[in-house]
């Protein structure tokens, strides 16, 4: 499949502009994301560690003064997408949305310094590079826990990831969505409207934006107003696992990781209470309304990913696992196809994600090898059957979304040349 790696590279290198790549070429997300550009930075670090080191550094460019690293940067202001910058109207240096993404930085990095022999310029660079994620990771305990949970809230669906989860359903449907919403998508022009998500959840994301927009992305002010509080389960997950790779990172550079310590041994603490013991499945929460989040989605699994360390509840985690979507060709789905909310075809509804899969992959490489190497071994068919496109049918592999995803090329780089 050599032929493939290579227009695995293509695609990359196709989607790269100056000093960052597009999620995609086609005009549906022109601009660069914070989670794409770190699973696009481990795809070239597979070829051009310059290139890998590059896509970091351009995204911290835009850090925010108080450490925030934004969701998008708009490099290019020339564009259809909506909300655009004007439409966020904030950014330090570059313009750029006002809410955050999962911090996947340090986790690649750390696999990146794994696989790599980096030279001394580079090793300056990866210094610089750490000193910014540990601010990064600082200004989430301190704005987005601050009752010292050891867990983090996300106060926008988008800053999960995962836009239009189901998991976000209950908590949606109390936004009231402010009137006379002004606004043009463009994405539902370029891909099939039933493959992408509904207006109605689109004028609920624009009001919780402005909202955001009109306390100034003040993060204290955000914490406790915003129309959109949520504990998820994934990102927490995520954010787990970065912390951990922080610290190897700060060891490895003798600074000080005595904070993002404490901090773990509080999250690995507090992580087991959202755990129900009788349904053997992790629950999110929901903080604005005091609700407990019950949806059977593969984010809660990136708990494997996490490494907690509690033995008794991976291995009920990887039982459950087994059967999420056994009765599907591909897995995973995003959301577990027997569940009411479960859309074949409709983003993060249901179909197959390869970060998804990629996450899986890394948690349960350690703890059950046979299970991991068939994740993985199908997650390359999937993608040599129905190339780098954006999120896969689980039922016949049918490709959705945009066509040349630039993290679905990286990840089949990342599976293919780094193994293990
Ligand atoms: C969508 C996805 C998000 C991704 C972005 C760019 O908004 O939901 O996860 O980062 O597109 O690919």
């Amino acid at each position: 499949m050599k032929n493939l790696i290579n227009k695995a590279k293509k695609t990359l290198l196709n989607n790269r502009r100056r000093g960052y790549t597009l999620p995609t070429n086609n005009k549906l997300y022109p601009a660069q994301w914070n989670w794409d550009s770190g699973f696009i930075a481990l795809g070239y670090s597979c070829f051009n560690l310059n290139f890998a080191l590059k896509e970091i550094d351009t995204l911290l460019k835009g850090q925010w003064n108080d450490g925030m690293v934004p969701h998008i940067l708009f490099h290019d202001t020339n564009t259809n997408y909506y909300p655009n910058h004007t439409a966020w109207n904030c950014g330090n240096k570059i313009h750029s949305s006002g809410i955050t993404q999962p911090p996947i930085l340090a986790t690649i990095l750390k696999r990146i310094l794994e696989k790599k022999k980096l030279n001394n310029t580079q090793l300056i660079n990866v210094k610089k590079i750490t000193k910014k994620i540990k601010k990064f990771h600082e200004w989430f305990i301190q704005y987005r826990d601050p009752k010292k949970l050891g867990l983090v809230s996300i106060l926008h669906p988008w800053e999960s990831g995962y836009d239009n989860s189901p998991i976000w359903d209950r908590s949606m449907e109390k936004i009231k969505i402010h009137k006379n919403l002004k606004y043009k998508r463009a994405d539902n022009k370029l891909i099939n409207p039933e493959f992408r998500p509904l207006n109605i959840d689109y004028d609920r994301y624009v009001t919780i934006k402005n909202h955001l927009r009109k306390i100034k992305y003040n993060p204290t002010k955000a914490y406790k107003s915003s129309l959109f509080n949520v504990i998820d389960v994934g990102f927490n997950s995520i954010f787990l696992k970065a912390n951990k790779d922080l610290v190897w990172l700060l060891d490895k550079f003798n600074l000080d990781h005595s904070k993002i310590n404490k901090y773990i041994k509080l999250t690995e603490k507090n992580f087991l209470k959202l755990y129900d013991k009788k349904k053997g499945t992790f629950y999110s929460k929901d903080i604005k309304n005091k609700k407990k989040i019950y949806i059977p989605s593969i984010t809660n699994y990136f708990v494997l990913f996490a490494d907690l360390d509690n033995y008794e509840v991976n291995k009920n985690l990887i039982q459950n696992l087994k059967k999420y979507n056994s009765k599907e060709k591909y897995f995973f789905s995003s959301i577990k196809p027997n569940h009411m909310s479960f859309e074949e075809k409709r983003y993060w509804r249901g179909p197959v994600w390869i970060n998804c899969n990629w996450f899986i992959y890394q948690g349960l490489k350690n703890k059950d090898i046979a299970f991991s190497n068939s994740v993985k071994k199908k997650t390359i068919e999937l993608l040599e059957k129905s190339n780098f496109y954006e999120y896969f049918s689980c039922k016949n592999g049918q490709p959705m979304g945009a066509n040349n995803f630039s993290w679905s090329a990286s990840l089949y780089l990342d599976l293919k040349i780094n193994e293990n």
